[in-house]
């Protein structure tokens, strides 16, 4: 081993004691029966997927300051509809302002800043969270607070990092009031935003973090345990399906079972390199 493979198996060590993990995130050689396989891209199992919700919008006032998503009316899908089609011929720099700019739903109201997402344009991992909380909100950067720190270290410990061939971003790029859980018409209004990210960045995998996520991306209510350990797909690209950082801060005995989510993850990108 090299004096880097050392240093870097030491500073793994020690992001993984600070984590409270060791030994349980240790990098095993040999995969356990009760641990996800690596996947057969040809075979994967999906989430039976519900049909997208339908549009709850409302009518496209959205220069005059009005909400855009909040009625039904068939004047108002249209009007949403063309949103969403402008939304999805943006180039980064356009999409950037426009969600800056953005007040489509009722968080504009309460947000400091919108939290576009970071990281690489040209990622091979995308990483999809909730919302924004209080820090993220006052810095614009998705996962900075603890919740952060946490998905920091877990990407270092598969050798990642935040910027590099990786980027992070929210279902909703405003912070819910309260840190409540973005409401169905919030998600709907930026989905748009998030579909064009995804057309731009073309991951290879993209890394659903938490319930809300998962919920929206996959459109499904089932659990998140029981989605876990298989691949899904959203437009056609691989989805992987992990506990939200901030549940693993409360809830210590789920961080073995994201160790393994992110052990599959892994595999699932070589087995995704290799296969083309
Ligand atoms: N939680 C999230 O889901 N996203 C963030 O950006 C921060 C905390």
């Amino acid at each position: 081993m090299t004096g880097g493979g050392n240093a870097r198996n030491g500073r793994r060590r020690e992001i993984l004691k600070e984590l409270g993990l060791t030994p349980l995130w240790h990098v095993r050689p040999a995969r356990p029966a009760s641990m996800p396989q690596p996947p057969e891209l040809s075979q994967e199992r999906q989430a039976a997927p519900l049909p997208p919700p339908p549009p709850a919008a409302s009518a496209m006032k959205a220069e005059s300051g009005e909400q855009v998503c909040s009625d039904s009316s068939v004047g108002a899908v249209s009007a949403l509809e063309d949103r969403r089609s402008k939304i999805l011929q943006m180039g980064w720099e356009e999409l950037e302002t426009s969600v800056a700019g953005c007040i489509a739903c009722r968080l504009c109201h309460s947000r400091t800043r919108t939290v576009f997402g970071v990281g690489d344009q040209n990622a091979d991992w995308l990483y999809i969270g909730e919302g924004p909380g209080a820090q993220e909100d006052a810095t614009g950067e998705p996962f900075v607070g603890q919740a952060g720190k946490l998905l920091d270290n877990m990407l270092t410990a598969i050798d990642l990092k935040r910027g590099r061939n990786v980027f992070i971003t929210n279902i909703v790029k405003c912070r819910p009031p309260g840190n409540r859980e973005p409401r169905p018409d919030e998600a709907q209004c930026c989905e748009p935003y998030l579909a064009r990210q995804i057309e731009l960045i073309r991951p290879k995998l993209i890394i659903a973090l938490g319930k809300t996520a998962v919920q929206n991306l996959l459109h499904t209510d089932a659990s998140l345990g029981s989605l876990r350990g298989r691949l899904h797909r959203h437009s056609g690209i691989p989805v992987i399906v992990t506990y939200h950082p901030a549940y693993l801060l409360r809830t210590l005995p789920a961080k073995a079972k994201a160790w393994e989510d992110l052990c599959f993850a892994r595999s699932t990108m070589e087995a995704l390199r290799t296969s083309g």
